[in-house]
């Protein structure tokens, strides 16, 4: 596997694979990986001749509140663990060489998609987002990238820029992996304590109450919104950040749950980790 620092020999390595004929599958991420991030390196195994995965904690997605200088880092664990994965170029560029002091271009995706949810409680975060993803597509220049459902509304934003402004990258989603009790496999797990690794449950948990009550003829995103928050609120230090059923492409508020609505969930943990999840109810 090569470990390519600077933008241009990554853009070199991406045309010496397509001068070869090559294909290019990209998973971009910000490192710390675990098995999510690995499940997707092999899925985009599968998907081209050659992956390349970024690894780049992108400053400009981090609000000046949140978490960039205590996110999780270990570039000798997650060298390894890529090479094993089978990754054939592992991009970790400087964040200067990323964004030099002329830098002054951001790719903002419509509030139709980026107002609500982790948008609302992260203004910019999607805009951060959509820069690095839409610079890194032209970086690497990739068949097709790799995203994970996980971050489900970065998904429909990245789907959107790359259809918007024909970026011409296949983008495929990979389904969330969890541990054994369905706690979504999350880098920012790392921060919990062990006592707030059963709070941490209470995400999976308010999705497998929801599908129970939709299972029984429970149609109201109201009135199961009022008993998910109730239910995760019964779990020590939690503090719902928001619970919305929305449409699964459009993004948009549904009153009525159906076979396209997705439940979002973010909650607080002790006042510091915020963790999210999502999944289908019906
Ligand atoms: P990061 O949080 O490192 O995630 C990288 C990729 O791994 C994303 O596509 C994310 O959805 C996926 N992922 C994370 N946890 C997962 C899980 N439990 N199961 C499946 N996939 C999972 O998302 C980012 O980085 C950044 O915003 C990025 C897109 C790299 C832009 O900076």
């Amino acid at each position: 596997m090569q470990i390519i620092r600077h933008p241009a020999a990554m853009i070199a390595w991406a045309k010496e694979q397509a001068k070869a004929g090559r294909s290019i599958a990209l998973v971009p991420t910000m490192g710390f990986f675990h098995e999510g991030h690995l499940s997707l390196m092999r899925r985009a195994g599968q998907l081209a001749d050659q992956v390349a995965v970024s690894l780049f904690v992108n400053p400009t997605q981090f609000g000046p509140q949140e978490d960039l200088s205590a996110y999780p880092r270990n570039f000798e664990r997650d060298r390894a663990m890529a090479e094993s994965a089978g990754v054939q170029a592992l991009f970790a560029p400087e964040a200067a060489d990323m964004y030099p002091a002329e830098f002054c271009t951001t790719v903002t995706v419509g509030a139709e998609l980026t107002g609500q949810l982790c948008g609302a409680s992260r203004p910019g975060h999607f805009a951060g987002v959509a820069t690095v993803v839409c610079k890194l597509f032209q970086i690497v220049r990739p068949d097709v990238a790799v995203f994970g459902e996980k971050d489900f509304q970065q998904l429909a934003v990245i789907r959107r820029m790359t259809a918007d402004l024909n970026l011409g990258v296949e983008i495929v989603a990979h389904p969330t992996v969890r541990e054994a009790d369905g706690l979504a496999l999350s880098s920012r797990n790392t921060y919990l304590a062990p006592s707030q690794r059963e709070a941490a449950l209470s995400l999976s948990r308010a999705i497998t109450l929801a599908r129970k009550m939709t299972a029984e003829g429970e149609r109201s995103a109201e009135r199961l919104a009022a008993a998910l928050r109730d239910f995760i609120h019964s779990f020590p230090e939690t503090a719902v950040d928001y619970i919305s059923f929305v449409h699964q492409n459009t993004l948009q508020h549904a009153a009525e749950i159906d076979e396209q609505t997705v439940l979002a969930l973010a909650v607080k943990i002790g006042g510091k980790v915020r963790l999210i999840d999502n999944g289908k109810v019906l």
